[in-house]
């Protein structure tokens, strides 16, 4: 087979590229380990920036994002018996949509197989070849058939654990990392959310966060042990846990019933450098990780692509290379702003075991200039809904 781009990964990454290219006929084959069902299954982010909202809008997917998502104008932060709220519109003039990614993922898996865009699931032994020659290729395999699938360029659209970066060699690539010493447990329930907007809690037992989909169906998270496992947390355990490390106003009305998913997500800061290597262009988790205080993830795999695209687009219309050759800069540097807020705002919400007093002090100080002060409010809103790209 041959294609204008390959692209390795059928997630949020690798299915907003091909539609975004599509709309400009720029043709694409999406390969993806893994069924459709298994991909919708995962339930991962769910607040998505105007720059996610926006490409959607240009990628023809975002009706049912406009009708059905929620517009948050704002979100709480509580320490101790402290609450306050930061304004996003009041600061920045802009809301976060509460849209899940599995809805997002849904929509764009929609949209490509009315436009009879080409995705080959469950492919196993993915390779890369000629990434850095002008006639690169794929090799993969398919119920036990072995096929080639030759491109003008690859897009890594593969996550944290794929082939793309890894084809990258190691005298050119570099990494740089940073583990952190927990993990979050997250149900999802059929139970209205506790309260309108998200509610992120420090607390002495740890961070939880309280967040929603809809009307009835609720997200929720704790900090667990990185050795905890979910089948280690009944439901029961959760709620109680939940309700010791938000406000007590809060935990007396929040609902609970029986959870429809649970599972736990590691945290972890890292970036890959450069994200492009000749004709291979990495995108989202491939190249990147953010812990996912504040909900970066998904926002900054959406502004890889915007890139990304942009420079496929200038390339095939007009020959011109820029756009393609600047795009792991223009990326990384976005990218490097999205990983120092979640750091930041990681490092202020959880409990750390090494944690002394002193680094309690730190934190308590951090929350208490960020509720008194107007700029510190405005510096967090804008990293929050997005910066512009
Ligand atoms: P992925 O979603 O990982 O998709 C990669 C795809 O490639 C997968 O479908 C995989 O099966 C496929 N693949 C892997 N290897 C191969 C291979 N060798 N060959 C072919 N296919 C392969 N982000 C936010 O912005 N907001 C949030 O609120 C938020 N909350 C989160 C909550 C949790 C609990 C977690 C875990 C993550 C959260 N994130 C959030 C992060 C967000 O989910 C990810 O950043 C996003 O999924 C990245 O999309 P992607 O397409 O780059 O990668
Ligand atoms: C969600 C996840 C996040 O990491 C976050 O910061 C906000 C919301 C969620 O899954 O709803």
């Amino acid at each position: 087979m041959k294609t204008q781009v390959a692209i390795i990964g059928g997630g949020p990454s690798g299915l907003l590229l091909a539609q975004l290219l599509h709309r400009h006929n720029i043709e694409s084959v999406v390969l993806e380990r893994k069924t459709k069902d298994y991909v919708l299954s995962r339930i991962r982010a769910g607040v998505l920036e105007q720059g996610l909202v926006k490409l959607m809008e240009e990628a023809g997917c975002a009706d049912r994002l406009h009708s059905e998502g929620y517009e948050h104008d704002g979100t709480l932060l509580s320490y101790g018996d402290e609450m306050f709220r930061i304004d996003f519109t009041e600061h920045t003039g802009t809301p976060v949509i509460v849209y899940g990614q599995t809805e997002v993922t849904r929509d764009l898996y929609a949209a490509r197989e009315k436009a009879g865009g080409l995705i080959e699931f469950n492919v196993d032994d993915v390779v890369i070849h000629g990434a850095d020659s002008d006639a690169p290729y794929v090799t993969y395999r398919v119920d036990g058939e072995d096929r080639r699938l030759d491109c003008d360029f690859i897009a890594g659209c593969d996550g944290f654990h794929g082939v793309s970066r890894q084809t990258i060699p190691l005298d050119v690539r570099r990494e740089y990392e940073k583990v952190y010493p927990f993990g979050w447990l997250g149900i999802l329930s059929e139970t209205p959310p506790v309260n309108h907007e998200l509610i992120y809690a420090n607390s002495p037992r740890g961070f939880a966060l309280c967040s929603m989909r809809n009307e009835n169906l609720s997200r929720y998270y704790i900090q667990c042990s990185l050795s905890d496992k979910p089948e280690d947390w009944t439901d029961e355990a959760f709620w109680q846990e939940l309700k010791r490390r938000i406000p007590a106003d809060q935990a007396a009305r929040l609902v609970t019933g029986p959870s429809i998913e649970k599972s736990i997500a590691p945290l972890r800061s890292f970036v890959t450098e450069p994200m492009r290597w000749g004709r291979l262009f990495l995108c989202g988790d491939a190249a990147h990780i953010v812990p996912p205080t504040g909900a970066k993830g998904l926002n900054t795999a959406a502004s890889d692509v915007h890139y990304l695209y942009h420079g496929l687009t200038d390339y095939y219309a007009r020959g011109s290379t820029e756009g393609i050759d600047r795009y792991s800069e223009k990326a990384l540097a976005r990218v490097w702003k999205a990983e120092r807020f979640s750091w930041w705002f990681s490092s202020m919400m959880h409990r750390y075991p090494d944690q002394s007093e002193f680094d309690l002090k730190m934190q308590v100080a951090d929350l208490e200039f960020l509720r008194s002060n107007k700029a510190a409010q405005k510096a967090m809103a804008e990293n929050y809904v997005g910066l512009p790209y």
